[in-house]
């Protein structure tokens, strides 16, 4: 009986809506003229800026908790990367038994210079799930550089792979020593290859260095031109290819789903030529906007389905693993938790990694053209688990809010009923630290802890005829449960 109110309730929301979107579900994964990407076990991690790491760990209560829901779901504790602007600006200092030492003037200042010691890595060590490591390379003092990695490899468990500079098209600017000289795509490069040879061959290990690292866009910086320089010497060190990405603009240019397709693609071309080697291709540090984000755009409701739907994107374009960048603690926009308060776009996220959780292969049923977006995902033997639909767009807060219908076909003939767990907020401008109105399958998670609460609920509709349909308002995301 309660089904059948609800199922009534959706086929009214359906009928004021214009056109339906209809999506085909496929019966099984690499069918019914999709593309498929494998995915990672764990294809959502986060970056965190290299002087702030050790804060995050220590001094953030929620950090645990909010890697602990991914790996409740999951099964594996998302993949982590320290990195960033102040990796080259730090040396190692074998002496000193803290984990970082600097100063600022304010705390929301970034230090110009700092040191750190074996217990940062020691530290780093204690995270269960895979650990990516950014080491200096822009002042030039390798044997400092080599001192850190070999202390990194002993003391990091699920070390996945080093980092040999951040960003190194903006050393020029950041009078960094080694871009002294001229310094371009092809001297970074040369540059790249042999701290590789000369990183990964002190430190005994083959596959360990995450290659690239670069913000401005491929080819130019990217790594297909970087691949052309490399000689099998290098490419036996090098165990994957990262890039950087910031797309910015505003919530509405942001969160729109044929903006997000659009910036993906610019990858393309570079992920392909990268997984002809054999290798991974990642989204080393990203986020919305570059700078630790912007005060009007990163907070948001709609940056946090920019999160979902940007990171599933990339995952179906085939970039295996997407960290999204946390900077200096206290400031930061685009966080997805806080010392005091969650972020809106851990929501995001989380409905992505719910998305994905235990499945093998990713489709988008979407073409990318239109602001109505739709993914499955697929257990190991092909077995389609859930589909998450997206409607994208825009809902101010003013005004009468649209909805749209979406029509999955081509469901199990047997289903009766499918659970979904809605993601929503009263508009795009909703932030999860000024009067948090954001839930997922009716829950939201905790400021300062990270944990879960409400309770947990599931929306049915009705299966007739393999089909089911559903209404999504602008600014709002569904994942329907297939099984
Ligand atoms: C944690 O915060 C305390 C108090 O502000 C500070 O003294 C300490 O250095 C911080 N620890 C880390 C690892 O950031
Ligand atoms: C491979 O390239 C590196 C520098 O990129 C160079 O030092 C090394 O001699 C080269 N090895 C071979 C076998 O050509
Ligand atoms: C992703 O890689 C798979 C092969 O593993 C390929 O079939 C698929 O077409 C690729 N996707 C895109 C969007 O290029
Ligand atoms: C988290 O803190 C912010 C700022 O105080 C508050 O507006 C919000 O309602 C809190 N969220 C929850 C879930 O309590």
């Amino acid at each position: 009986m309660a089904r059948a109110t609800v199922f009534l309730a959706l086929c009214f929301a359906a009928a004021q809506s214009a056109g339906a979107v209809t999506f085909a579900v496929p019966s099984k994964a690499g069918t019914g003229g999709y593309a498929y990407a494998p995915l990672d076990p764990a294809p959502i991690g986060i970056s965190f800026e290299f002087f702030a790491f050790p804060s995050y760990v220590a001094n953030v209560t929620g950090t645990n908790q909010c890697l602990a829901n991914w790996k409740d779901l999951t099964g594996v504790w998302p993949p982590i990367r320290i990195g960033g602007t102040t990796q080259d600006r730090a040396a190692y200092d074998a002496t000193t038994p803290a984990y970082v030492v600097y100063s600022v003037a304010k705390a929301a200042d970034a230090p110009a210079t700092l040191t750190f010691g074996p217990k940062f890595m020691t530290l780093a060590g204690t995270y269960a799930g895979t650990v990516v490591v950014g080491l200096n390379r822009g002042k030039n003092n390798i044997e400092n550089t080599i001192a850190a990695a070999k202390v990194a490899v002993a003391e990091i468990p699920n070390l996945l792979a080093i980092e040999l500079g951040n960003e190194p098209e903006y050393w020029v600017k950041d009078k960094q020593p080694i871009a002294s000289g001229t310094w371009n795509p092809a001297t970074d490069a040369a540059s790249q290859n042999d701290w590789n040879i000369r990183v990964g061959n002190a430190v005994g290990k083959m596959n360990i260095i995450q290659a690239g690292n670069w913000n401005d866009a491929p080819p130019a910086w990217g790594a297909a031109q970087l691949i052309a320089t490399e000689n099998t010497t290098v490419k036996q060190y090098v165990r994957h290819f990262a890039h950087h990405n910031y797309p910015g603009g505003s919530v509405q240019k942001l969160m729109t789903h044929p903006t997000t397709v659009k910036s993906i693609q610019v990858f393309d071309a570079d992920i392909a030529a990268v997984r002809r080697t054999g290798r991974e291709y990642v989204f080393g540090e990203t986020n919305s906007v570059s700078g630790g984000g912007a005060a009007g755009v990163s907070p948001t409701f709609g940056a946090a389905l920019w999160t979902m739907d940007y990171s599933l994107r990339a995952a179906f374009n085939n970039m295996s693993r997407t960290y999204f960048h946390h900077g200096t603690v206290g400031n930061c926009q685009y966080c997805f938790w806080g010392r005091r308060t969650m972020g809106a776009p851990y929501y995001g996220a989380h409905a992505a990694v719910a998305l994905m959780a235990g499945a093998s292969y990713l489709t988008a049923l979407d073409t990318g053209k239109t602001n109505y977006a739709g993914y499955a995902s697929f257990d190991a033997s092909g077995t389609p688990l859930r589909v998450l639909l997206y409607n994208s767009d825009y809902f101010s807060g003013s005004g009468s809010r649209t909805s749209q219908s979406f029509t999955l076909t081509g469901l199990t003939p047997t289903a009766t009923a499918l659970r979904a767990k809605r993601l929503t907020a009263a508009s795009a401008s909703s932030r999860a630290d000024q009067g948090n109105d954001i839930s997922f399958g009716g829950q939201y998670f905790r400021n300062v802890t990270c944990a879960a609460g409400g309770t947990e609920t599931y929306e049915t509709a009705a299966v007739a005829g393999g089909q089911a349909t559903f209404s999504l308002q602008a600014t709002e995301a569904l994942l329907v449960y297939l099984q």
